[in-house]
């Protein structure tokens, strides 16, 4: 996507591979400002405090920060090593052990000296593929978004959950990749942008990009998703994934499985973006997804930007008051009208799953 014109990257490796430039997305919308991760541990915190998140880009993040952890060995008990410390930074998206496991069978099938080369091509592979990944979801959700607009012949009226933009991947997005070439083809689009409590991701990441590239869009609080959809200001709701198992169950951004509901209710078509490397192979269902439980200071506190220009956190509950926050719930498959892969459009279940991804026989 382009930033003031520019085609950027939500994640570049300097051409000298002494590090990987990245958007530190804690500061958006408010500033936008460019990191250099040059070690394994500046990775993994990037990954860990958010500074990077998205499933896709977690993954990401992860193989390079493989590769520059061998900048200082590259024996197979330090990538080991490596990778359990990237393993550990965030439970949630399935995206981080699929590229790690990829990563380590790469280098584990070379000689050390040809390691670090190995680690840095391979990443930027990952890199490449979530890009291609990511144009053919644009291609087919736009196929779906053309229909509905046949059927209408309005502006469209999506909504979306968090962010699954282009911040969130390598590039384009998942569930916003399809609305931006809607957007782009000229097919009128009118985007409900949730705020994503707590972390607002969609009012701070989601409404910055829809912005950047001049998609109309409203933010709403969360509470306000099934409200508009019972007053059919809704025509389709498009969201992303953490981890999707084998029977089409999709964990996401807490607040998704809310609008499933809403959406199942009100007869709207509810549509999961997703990736090949989101879906778990080795989980039947839902019920094995482990869901992150982030501080209880996300829930309690909140932060925005004061008429100074200063970022300041405010409190909002009580100080005596505890504080739970799982990041994540899981949308049971039967409220999903169908997953938008790179593969093609398919029905949440695990007949819908293998017909696409017929080479895994297993899960
Ligand atoms: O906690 P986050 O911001 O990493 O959660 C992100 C989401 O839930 C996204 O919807 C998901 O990763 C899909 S990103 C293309």
């Amino acid at each position: 996507m382009n930033i003031a014109g520019t085609p950027t990257r939500s994640i570049r490796p300097l051409p000298d591979r002494s590090g990987v430039e990245i958007i530190d997305q804690t500061r958006l919308p408010h500033a936008l400002v460019f990191r250099t991760l040059r070690t394994l541990e500046a990775a993994a915190e990037a990954i860990q405090t958010m500074q990077v998140r998205g499933a896709p880009l977690i993954g990401a993040t992860a193989a390079y920060g493989l590769a520059l952890a061998l900048a200082e060995a590259a024996s197979e008990a330090h990538i080991d090593a490596a990778c359990a410390r990237l393993a550990a930074t965030r439970p949630t998206a399935v995206n981080l052990r699929w590229a790690l496991e990829r990563m380590r069978a790469r280098l584990l099938s070379l000689p050390a000296e040809a390691r670090r080369a190995a680690a840095w091509a391979e990443a930027a592979a990952i890199c490449d593929e979530d890009v291609a990944i990511n144009e053919a979801i644009a291609r087919h959700g736009l196929a779906l978004i053309r229909d509905r607009y046949a059927a209408t012949g309005r502006t469209l009226n999506l909504m979306t959950h968090c962010n699954a933009g282009w911040l969130a991947t390598v590039d384009w997005g998942t569930a916003l990749a399809p609305i931006y070439a809607a957007h782009d083809a000229g097919v009128p689009v009118h985007v409900w942008v949730s705020e994503t409590r707590p972390r607002n991701q969609g009012a701070a990441l989601t409404a910055w990009e829809l912005a950047s590239h001049g998609v109309p869009h409203t933010v709403i609080a969360d509470n306000a998703a099934g409200h508009l959809m019972r007053q059919g200001q809704v025509d389709m709701v498009l969201v992303g994934a953490d981890r999707v198992a084998v029977n089409g169950d999709v964990a996401n951004k807490i607040g998704t499985y809310l609008k499933a509901l809403a959406a199942h209710d009100n007869g709207i078509p509810f549509y999961v973006a997703v990736p090949g490397p989101t879906i778990d192979w080795r989980l039947a269902d839902g019920a094995g997804i482990p869901i992150e439980a982030r501080d209880a200071s996300e829930v309690t506190h909140i932060r925005g930007l004061a008429e100074d220009g200063r970022l300041l956190d405010v409190r909002l509950a009580p100080a005596a008051s505890p504080a739970a926050n799982p990041a994540f719930d899981v949308t049971p498959a039967r409220l999903i009208t169908g997953l938008i892969t790179e593969r093609g459009v398919c029905p949440a279940s695990r007949a819908g799953l293998r017909a696409l991804y017929p080479e895994h026989t297993d899960g």
